[in-house]
């Protein structure tokens, strides 16, 4: 069965692997370009890459209803379970863990994590994850760093990219980014949500498929890709 992705916006993703539903950084509530409501959104894990609310977003309300595990750093982990939640897995940079349906692994990503009650989040990360023989890595909020180089080298069949600026890399370092990694496919997320974050994607798409061989998907909040 193919992996099938949608977006929700920002950093927010779904993906269905047949076999479980991921849920990841599920900012939607408060997130003007979410095409769902949180009470309507199923999950059976829920991914979250650092303690700010665009990311953390309806996690501990959505894990509450539905029971999806969370999965996330040792820091956040041990909030969401203070907050109700009931199974959470945690991970640390550099480590990963088989799941039924797949692999995650947790990357670096130079970014803050303090949560919403000013609470210690650890460090925030990214995602590579393992599913079916795909790789997928999701950069989530991060700067450029040249280690991204190393990421590419496990053969990423989709990067999932900021390029919003102000919070996160903006256009130019995304698409350094991109020739660091040389993943197959690559979806620009984390623009346009807020005003500080405007940016075209279109304009950045054009410019990777100028300057490499890499396939760009500019997606709209509701569409879903196959990966194959
Ligand atoms: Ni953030
Ligand atoms: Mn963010």
């Amino acid at each position: 069965m193919a992996v099938k992705i949608i977006w929700y916006g920002h950093a927010c993703f779904l993906v269905d692997t047949g076999d479980a539903r991921l849920l990841m950084d599920p900012f939607i509530t408060d997130n003007p370009l979410a095409p769902i409501k949180a009470d309507e959104v199923e999950a059976d894990y829920i991914l979250v890459s650092h303690g700010h609310g665009d990311h953390l977003g309806d996690a501990v309300a959505i894990s509450k209803r539905t029971g999806a595990m969370v999965i996330s750093n040792y820091e956040i982990q041990t909030w969401v379970m203070a907050q109700g939640v009931e199974k959470a897995h945690p991970l640390h940079i550099g480590g990963g863990f088989d799941f039924p349906w797949g692999r995650v692994k947790l990357t670096i990503a130079h970014h803050g994590s303090a949560l919403p009650d000013g609470s210690y989040g650890g460090n925030p990360c990214g995602f590579l994850l393992t599913i079916q023989g795909k790789k997928i890595y999701h950069a989530c909020d991060t700067g450029l760093f040249y280690d991204m180089k190393l990421i590419g080298e496990e053969g990423i069949d989709l990067a999932i990219l900021p390029i919003g600026d102000n919070f996160t890399m903006g256009p130019d370092d995304a698409l350094r980014a991109v020739k660091l990694i040389q993943p197959a496919k690559v979806v620009p997320i984390h623009y346009d949500t807020f005003d500080v974050i405007k940016q075209d994607p279109h304009a950045w798409a054009e410019r990777v498929r100028k300057e490499t061989n890499v396939q760009v998907i500019v997606m709209k909040p509701g569409e879903s890709i196959d990966l194959g």
